[in-house]
């Protein structure tokens, strides 16, 4: 691990512009469960299309928001670790060098300073209207916020309306400009760093692809095998939070 942690330290020391794309696993050192660990991962214990769909939503409002309430609150608890800082320190030493690309919605990046930071997959604190207000003058118009009744979940008191969570839920598009910065960041990056991520979910996974078509090196920063391991010129095979200030310290 030593060797090609060295190995990678050249080709970022050489590189104008970093892209990195994070998963679950550059929170795990904070405590945060990752998807699909058996162990562990929030999967576990519930399937993705029982939770994480606008179906599942529309079906059990009260158990898909008491299971995202249930991870804003233990989210509350949990701090950026060693990983998130490095990169964090690394982008306030060299501006603009560095792009954070994240499936995380745990915010953690953003908390440890990261400037930037395209969130693909949404954010956990943030909500929205479910659908356009029944009773508005157009039909775009969202509930006022003002009507949202506190519940599990809140609701607009003029129409019903629900309030979901903020993230991209399977089967729904990404945000179209974050997804449209990636693509453009991973076109354009020396080094693509991908760190902590199984590479099982797209178009997010699919960055890892673009960059090494237009010519970056691309790193996988992962104690396990992923499924973009093949995409890697190399693979550092170590968790992230002692791994990044190994590689970020400069
Ligand atoms: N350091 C680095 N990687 C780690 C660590 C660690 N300390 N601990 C675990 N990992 C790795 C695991 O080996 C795994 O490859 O983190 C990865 C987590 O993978 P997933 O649980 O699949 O999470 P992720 O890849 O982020 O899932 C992508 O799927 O469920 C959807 O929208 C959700 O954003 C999520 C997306």
């Amino acid at each position: 691990l030593a060797s090609s942690i060295a190995q990678v330290r050249t080709w970022l020391h050489s590189a104008q512009r970093i892209a990195m794309l994070t998963g679950a696993g550059v929170s795990a050192e904070s405590g945060v469960p990752t998807f699909r660990d058996a162990q562990s991962g929030l999967w576990a214990h519930f399937r993705p299309e029982e939770l994480a769909t606008e179906d599942a939503f529309r079906d059990h409002p009260e158990r898909v928001w008491d299971w995202y309430a249930g991870r804003r609150e233990a989210l509350k608890a949990v701090r950026p670790n060693a990983g998130h800082v490095a990169v964090a320190e690394f982008q306030a030493r060299h501006p603009d060098r560095l792009t954070v690309i994240t499936q995380n919605v745990d915010g953690l990046h953003q908390a440890a300073g990261s400037p930037g930071v395209l969130a693909l997959h949404g954010n956990l604190f943030d909500d929205a209207w479910l659908d356009s207000c029944a009773l508005a003058r157009r039909p775009a118009d969202a509930c006022p916020v003002t009507l949202a009744v506190p519940g599990r979940p809140p609701h607009c008191a003029q129409c019903g309306n629900l309030v979901r969570p903020a993230v991209v839920w399977f089967g729904e598009n990404l945000p179209a400009e974050a997804l449209a910065a990636a693509e453009a960041a991973a076109e354009a990056c020396d080094v693509m760093l991908v760190v902590g991520t199984s590479g099982e979910v797209w178009p997010a996974a699919g960055l890892a692809v673009t960059a090494r078509r237009a010519g970056a090196k691309v790193v996988v920063v992962n104690p396990d095998a992923t499924a973009l391991d093949a995409e890697a010129h190399a693979l550092l095979r170590g968790p992230s939070a002692s791994v990044l200030p190994q590689l970020l310290d400069f």
